[in-house]
């Protein structure tokens, strides 16, 4: 094993947490990584060799992230300033749904950004993942980017937009909820390798890739995307669908996580655990209700909160089956079909007709 020196920690836990951080004493001469050391937690394989690769859907997912490249900057904001400067552009509902979808997604992408840095990245022992956390932590930067170029584009008031997630209770609620998850792994005593450990670190997966960026942030994308296709801020939502182009990366990679260290610890996903995931999961969509409600008291064209939760309920179901759970809810169709037409954006080009950049740099994936 390793070689530590005085000043590194001695007891048996400490070596093997800083085996699985990377950051314990280099192992001079040590033998070299082979693919079978490779492990997505608790791994004996030394955590900075990203080759040889084992993971290659999650070195896909990171050459994915880098070809799907934007910058908020680079959409025109025009018609959408002179929509909210109109007094005739906006309904007082739709501004009401606006600013509070804004809030929600201002505050929750730095949330999600701490739970990649403080919490999983520490404990997801395996280089090609933590490649793609890199790389997600950037896109969330991006995310934040937004709706700060949104607010100063709108001259919207920014403490208000940034104070929501205290200040509005649904909004508060989500987010007090995932935070627990996050404070969890961010216990300086905190340590993968026992089971309680090791599904304490799978709640906060869930929590985040499942829950948080795969069920809240989709009733969000589908509420400025409606707007979208009836022409009203068609720049924040091409923004919006950048955006959702990327979350549906995280997403995948959040399932393919969960289900890699299902596969490799089949002794953490017990009947009792399956169940809980499915209580967490059943009480998200709940929470999600609350904030459909809030945002959207009487509903406008389209969308309302009825059809939202029933929307929920569907992803829910959906968001189940990918972890091979049971559905927590009864089967229900698609109330938003169209949302995932909006999820392709290279067939859905001009979607909106505004000014679209093709950032795919080229270069096909060859996985060869
Ligand atoms: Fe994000
Ligand atoms: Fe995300």
């Amino acid at each position: 094993m390793l070689n530590w020196n005085e000043e590194t920690p001695t007891s048996a836990s400490q070596t093997a947490e800083a085996d699985a951080t990377g950051l314990g004493a280099i192992e001079r001469g040590g033998a070299r990584v082979s693919v079978d050391d490779k492990r997505m937690i608790n791994a004996r394989a030394d955590v900075n060799q990203l080759l040889p690769l084992k993971y290659k859907w999650a070195w896909e997912k990171y050459l994915s992230g880098c070809n799907n490249h934007w910058m908020p900057t680079e959409v025109s904001m025009q018609a959408d300033i002179a929509l909210w400067k109109s007094r005739e552009g906006l309904t007082e509902d739709e501004r009401r749904m606006l600013k509070r979808n804004l809030g929600f997604f201002a505050a929750s992408e730095s949330l999600v950004a701490n739970n990649i840095v403080l919490a999983i990245y520490r404990h997801l022992t395996n280089p090609e993942c933590r490649q793609y956390l890199l790389r997600q932590a950037f896109e969330e930067a991006v995310h934040t980017h937004t709706f700060q170029y949104i607010v100063e584009s709108l001259g919207l008031d920014e403490g208000e937009l940034f104070n929501m997630y205290r200040e509005v209770p649904s909004i508060t609620d989500k987010a007090a909820w995932a935070l627990e998850y996050t404070k969890h792994l961010d216990d300086p005593d905190f340590q993968t390798g026992t089971r309680e450990a090791d599904q304490a670190f799978l709640r906060d997966l869930v929590a985040f890739y499942v829950i948080f960026e795969g069920m809240w942030f989709y009733t969000g994308f589908a509420q400025i995307l409606s707007l979208g296709r009836r022409n009203k801020m068609v720049g924040i939502a091409e923004q919006y669908q950048y955006i959702l182009r990327d979350e549906s990366i995280h997403l995948n990679f959040g399932i393919d996580v969960i289900n890699q260290i299902k596969h490799e610890n089949p002794h953490l996903w017990t009947d009792v655990f399956k169940n809980e995931v499915r209580s967490m999961i059943r009480e998200a969509a709940e929470l999600e209700a609350a904030y459909g409600r809030d945002t959207m008291p009487r509903g406008f064209l389209g969308l309302n909160a009825e059809l939202c939760e029933q929307y929920m309920h569907f992803i829910a179901n959906r968001r189940c089956a990918q972890l091979g759970l049971e559905a927590v809810f009864e089967a229900t169709e698609n109330p938003f079909p169209w949302m995932s037409e909006a999820m392709d954006l290279k067939k859905e080009k001009n979607f909106f007709e505004t000014r679209v950049i093709e950032y795919q740099n080229g270069g096909a994936l060859s996985w060869d």
